[in-house]
């Protein structure tokens, strides 16, 4: 028997209604998926801001942001951690490495609902079978996707990073959208037109949907 089936689930004391009610809103996850350059963190973070200023329990995460601490990747954990560790735990942009990824932050962003607060991450999350995964694992209702549907060759133009150029330059392989694969949502709960609207457009659409769907008050 393994010894992580001894571990056992405490209930807390703090219920997540108790905190819901204190808050005077919901938690939830806001799940954006997208590929690079389409838009995912400048429309959380627009979204963010207003959210916080109606007094509402947000907190952002982001890919490049958690790649840097939670996730990071070999490289970074081989100086503080060792070779062996950083083989281990450290996160690249293969498949596996990627379902890991969004696992973990799954895993997070679950945390933050139940403790009332509104999560917004922005993964390009490229694997419908692992976004589905989060979904499963969290209550009805508490996963929320949003598909940033801005064509790649708008994302490809707006290259913030410079790193299209790159990957059709070879220089890094496994890119997603161009020789690793991105996988649309299916039924996501919105859709945006990210490359034609604004982000504050965009975040007041996101929020007429909360409002509307009672998550937080009209
Ligand atoms: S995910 O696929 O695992 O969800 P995540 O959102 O954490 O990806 O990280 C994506 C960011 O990492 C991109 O915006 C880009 O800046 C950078 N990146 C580096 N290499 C790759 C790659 N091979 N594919 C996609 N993004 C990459």
């Amino acid at each position: 028997m393994n010894n992580d089936t001894n571990v056992t689930w405490h209930e807390h004391r703090v219920s997540r209604d108790m905190r819901e009610a204190k808050n005077n809103h919901k938690g939830c996850v806001i799940w954006f998926t997208g590929l690079s350059g389409s838009g995912k963190s400048t429309i959380a973070n627009t979204l963010d801001h207003m959210l916080h200023q109606s007094n509402i329990q947000t907190v952002v995460l982001d890919g490049d942001n958690v790649r840097h601490g939670l996730n990071a990747g070999p490289g970074m954990l081989q100086d503080t951690h060792g070779e062996e560790f950083a083989k281990r735990f450290g996160l690249g942009f293969s498949a596996i490495d990627r379902e890991e990824n969004i696992r973990r932050i799954g895993a997070v962003a679950e945390i933050f609902t139940q403790t009332g607060v509104i999560a917004l991450t922005a993964f390009i999350s490229p694997y419908r079978i692992d976004r589905d995964k989060v979904r499963n694992t969290l209550k009805q209702g508490d996963f929320i996707e949003i598909f940033v549907d801005t064509p790649i060759e708008v994302c490809e133009q707006r290259d913030p990073k410079g790193l299209y150029k790159k990957a059709r330059a070879g220089e890094i392989t496994g890119f997603t959208g161009i020789d690793d694969p991105y996988e649309k949502p299916l039924n996501p709960e919105l859709v945006l037109s990210a490359a034609e609207k604004t982000p504050d457009m965009l975040a007041a659409e996101i929020i007429g949907f909360l409002k509307n769907n009672n998550y937080i008050r009209g």
